[in-house]
Parts: C-alpha cells; structure tokens; sequence
C-alpha cells in the first residue's frame, strides 16, 4: 500500500500538525437576554444553563466573559406584554429599558463588541418582524421605517453592531443610509442574510416571549429547502452595504454556509440557535450524547464550513473548556 491516511493520525503531534481547523476563542458572539428591573436571574426552561439576566447581573456575566476571552456579544431584550404595542413603539424609546442599558454595557466595558437586534417581533403584539396589516400580511416598505428608527436609536447608544433579523427586503441599504445620515458611519451591520423560516428558533421565542400570533415568518424568512436563493439575499447585502453576512440556523444549513464562504469576500457569521443549543443539552441531560465533545465538534463544523464569526449560547462552555 503505497498511502496509509492513519500515518497523519498517528500521535497526537501529528495529528496537530496537520489539523486544518482550529476554533478560538475570538471566533465566539455570545447571544444574551436583557431583563428589565434588577437581581433578576430567570433560566430558559428550555435552554439549560441559559439565563434571562437583568443588567446588574449582566454586567457581571460579561465580564466574566471578557476574562475568558469573548469579546462579543448579542443582546436581546425581554420586553413585558405591558410594553409590546402594534408599531413596536417602545423599540426605539430612547427611554426603553433595553437602550438604557446598551449605553451601560458600552460605558462599563468599551472594549466589548456589542451587537443589537433589529426586528419588530419583542416589541410586537403581533410577534412578527415587521408590520401585520388587517388582513395579516407583513408589509416591507412600511416596516423599514420602523427598522431604521429602531437601528438608529440603537445606534446612538454606542453600540458596535446592528444586527437586522428581520429579512424586510431592502433593509440593509435603508439603515445604513440612516446611520450615515446621522454621523454614524462607523457602525456595523452584520446582516441575517441568509435567515431561514426554521422550527429550530423555538426556544428563542420562549425567552422572548415572541412567538407569532397568527401565522408563520414564511412570507419573509427564507424556504429551508433553497440554496441558491441565499446567493440573491447575498448580493443585495454586499451592494447594500454589510460589513458581514449571516447564515441562520448553522448546522442544518453548513451548506449555505459554504456556499457564501466560497462566493463572497466578506466574513461569513453563523448563528448556533436555540433550538441546536437544546438539542444538545436535552440529549446530554439524558446522558445519550457527552456535552463538551458534542458542542466542540458542533462549533468545529461551522467554522470548518467557512464561517469564521459563530453566534452560540456555547460560547462561554466553549471558551471554559478552550481556557
Ligand atoms: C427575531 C429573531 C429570532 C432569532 C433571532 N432573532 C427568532 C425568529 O426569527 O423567530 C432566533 C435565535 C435563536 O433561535 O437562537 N427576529
């Protein structure tokens, strides 16, 4: 036999030298919930280990973060059923809560990297991203103008990062535009790009409280069973202006994944959701899967399929065990 593959997997410096992927550390955006209130630490029952913090407490568990070496994160507020209105009024209250304490976090730790969410759906009572007219369509034009009032109140926190969830067309032009307009032209937008209509944002949406009323996200998120259509939704971020392009979900989708890394020069981002998060914790619990090796080699795929930014409620895990 003239090749023996097993000879590069013999020891384990062999197999170092010639390991293709390395995951570290930087790569992690930890997704984070805001409470409104303090000392409140409130666990999403079907996401083990992952707790809704008010911003006391968040303060800490960022810092305990930047000791490990995340330096990223994602912040999404809980908003009480009190606050949710049609128009999702209170997104861009510059009084809210959830912007309040964006200024905090950026005061208190500068050298994080903090990114918002720009959707309708916690602020909405129709739990959608966008405006829900009588007849339950979701209309994009109308809804932009919310989006980039909300993009931009966001932006006035100090925030480093918009993220736009909602997958209006047109919106990365339309923010950006806003954000220039008002001297902020040093703002990100990681755009969800490629965000597929996926039953694995169900915990989410139960720590969120954002489940749609009526209907489902399909008129807007992305067909699970497309692949080039991702390439459209691609091209328009890149022209319109996205520093970053993300797929969502990751692991059903590490083929969309590929597909923008090998098509695209800007950073491919991959979002682990929720629902990739209790799969692997439930089965764990059970002691059918072992949790470390199964979330490393989970996070090792996306990045291996090109993503080089993940967005995981692993990361903290994840960057314990890499410490
Ligand atoms: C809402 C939004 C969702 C997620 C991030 N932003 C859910 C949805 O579109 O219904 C999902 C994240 C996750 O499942 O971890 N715009």
């Amino acid at each position: 036999m003239l090749r023996r593959p097993r000879r590069n997997r013999k020891t384990a410096a062999i197999r170092g030298l010639v390991e293709e992927t390395r995951l570290v550390t930087q790569d992690l955006m930890f997704p984070m919930f805001l409470l409104e209130g303090k000392s409140k630490s409130v666990e999403v029952e079907s996401m083990p280990g992952i707790h809704r913090l008010s911003l006391d407490f968040m303060l800490k568990e960022i810092e305990s973060c930047l000791n490990l070496g995340i330096k990223a994160f994602d912040i999404f507020p809980v908003v009480d059923e009190k606050h949710k209105d049609k128009l999702a009024s209170r997104s861009h209250d510059p009084n809210f809560f959830y912007l309040k304490a964006l200024e905090e976090i950026k005061r208190e730790f500068p050298e994080a990297c903090v990114m918002t969410d720009v959707a309708m759906d916690p602020y909405s009572t129709d739990g959608h991203d966008g405006v829900v007219d009588e007849d339950g369509n979701i209309l994009n034009d109308e809804s932009l103008e919310i989006l980039g009032a909300m993009a931009l109140t966001q932006a006035e926190t100090g925030i480093d990062i918009i993220g736009p969830s909602d997958m209006m067309d047109g919106r990365v032009e339309y923010i950006r535009d806003i954000l220039d307009d008002n001297g902020y032209e040093n703002t990100s937008i990681m755009s969800y790009t490629a965000k597929y209509a996926s039953a694995f944002y169900g915990p989410f949406r139960d720590a969120l409280d954002s489940a749609p009323k009526s209907g489902d996200k399909k008129t807007y998120q992305m067909n699970p069973a497309n692949l080039r259509e991702a390439i459209i939704e691609a091209e328009l971020d890149e022209e319109e202006g996205a520093d970053f392009l993300m797929v969502k979900p990751a692991l059903a989708y590490l083929d969309v994944i590929k597909l923008l890394r090998d098509n695209f020069d800007l950073p491919i981002a991959a979002y682990n959701v929720s629902g990739e998060y209790a799969m692997i914790k439930a089965a764990a619990q059970k002691g059918w899967l072992e949790n470390d090796q199964t979330m490393m080699e989970s996070l090792l795929s996306m990045k291996r399929a090109g993503a080089k930014v993940i967005l995981s409620y692993f990361a903290k895990e994840a960057a314990q065990l890499m410490k």
